[in-house]
């Protein structure tokens, strides 16, 4: 089976204490995961920019021992945060057969995030792309000759990839930019339901730098974990038309990126961001996770569509914040817009001015 290669095997050498450190960045889908099945696997394709500055940074210290229960400790901006302890026990126990070396181990993760804790972003797709790269960086160093200090493969980034996943699945889209592949699509050869792939086709130019200015409508805890998201999708009516509907969008996304057409990238963005909202208003128990201020927004970014001919657009995430997409080329009229008719409408009216990047890179 293709995930047997993720297995660790035995390692002749045990490292001394040290610290390996990485920063990963968040990412936003535009064809949008929701449902999964079995050990973290997506019931759909989806496709994602990669963010720049919305990421977080993580140290992980390790210092060997005997016992053989897991060992951390997590902390974040420097204060210990328990709350997180119990999702990365979870994670350790999942990963444990592909990192065996992990009981050897007592860990302390130091993590921070680029943006606000409060600010609604979630932090566990750069959180957990972070510490995946930083085992796998580990291990590395565990496999390597005392001289060598070897920097992560393609194969390593698939098996931290493999390995974000099973942390949060949309973490593994977070690894590598500009735009990511996650879960088996016909048409995309190399696509996987176990990691990430780089998007191989071609991208017109109007999508590079494409630019992603983050609304902060509501910095609260989210009302429905994305865990709880998924799990509803199980007894969902619409479910089979969802993924059937992604796997379509996905198709219809490939000659769109090539050709630079930015109206239909529109029409699939907007309808996917509302599609994961319908099924949330859809399920049972069902959710609105929008705001009255996330409506003004989308209504606003129409009507300056329609007034300007700008090609501005929205997508969302499993919550109340909003993602303005737009061509670098409009960068200075969008944000202007921005500073003059939404932000009036975010939390403190704060934003996050972000972009297309690049992926992680070791600290
Ligand atoms: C709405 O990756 O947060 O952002 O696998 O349970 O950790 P878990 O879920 P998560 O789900 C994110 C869903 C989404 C859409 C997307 O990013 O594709």
């Amino acid at each position: 089976m293709a995930i047997d290669r993720f297995v660790g095997s035995s390692y002749s050498q045990k490292l001394p204490s040290g610290s390996i450190s990485w920063q990963s960045p968040s990412n936003i889908a535009l064809v949008k995961y929701w449902g999964k099945y079995g050990e973290q696997l997506p019931m759909n394709s989806s496709i994602s920019f990669t963010l720049k500055n919305s990421h977080t940074n993580t140290t992980m210290f390790f210092e060997p021992k005997s016992s053989s229960e897991f060992e951390f400790e997590v902390f974040l901006d420097g204060k210990r945060e328990s709350s997180f302890e119990p999702k990365i026990l979870k994670f350790f126990e999942r990963i444990e057969k592909y990192i065996p070396f992990i009981r050897d181990y007592k860990f302390r993760i130091e993590t921070s995030n680029s943006f606000p804790h409060s600010s609604g972003i979630a932090s566990s797709a750069s959180g957990m792309s972070a510490l995946a790269l930083c085992l796998v960086d580990m291990e590395l160093q565990l496999r390597s000759t005392p001289d060598g200090s070897p920097s992560l493969s393609e194969a390593d980034i698939q098996k931290a990839s493999f390995l974000a996943r099973l942390g949060s699945g949309s973490a593994c889209r977070s690894l590598q930019g500009p735009i990511i592949v996650w879960g088996e699509h016909p048409e995309i050869e190399g696509s996987s339901n176990l990691y990430g792939t780089q998007y191989k086709f071609e991208v017109h130019e109007k999508f590079h730098n494409y630019q992603d200015t983050i609304l902060l409508v509501d910095k609260g805890e989210k009302q429905v974990s994305s865990t709880v998201g998924h799990e509803l999708m199980h007894d969902h009516p619409f479910a089979k038309q969802r993924f059937e509907q992604a796997g379509s969008n996905l198709s219809k996304l490939i000659p769109v990126l090539k050709n630079g057409d930015v109206s239909e990238f529109i029409k699939i963005v907007e309808s996917e961001a509302l599609s994961l909202h319908a099924m949330m208003m859809t399920s049972m128990p069902y959710f609105i996770l929008m705001k009255p201020n996330t409506l003004e927004i989308l209504n606003r970014i129409w009507a300056f569509r329609e007034e300007t001919g700008s090609k501005v657009c929205f997508t969302l995430d499993a919550g109340a914040n909003v993602h303005v997409l737009y061509p670098e080329a409009e960068k200075e009229s969008v944000l202007n817009f921005i500073n003059t008719e939404l932000s009036q409408f975010c939390k403190n009216n704060e934003f996050i001015v972000d972009e297309v990047g690049f992926g992680a890179v070791k600290k």
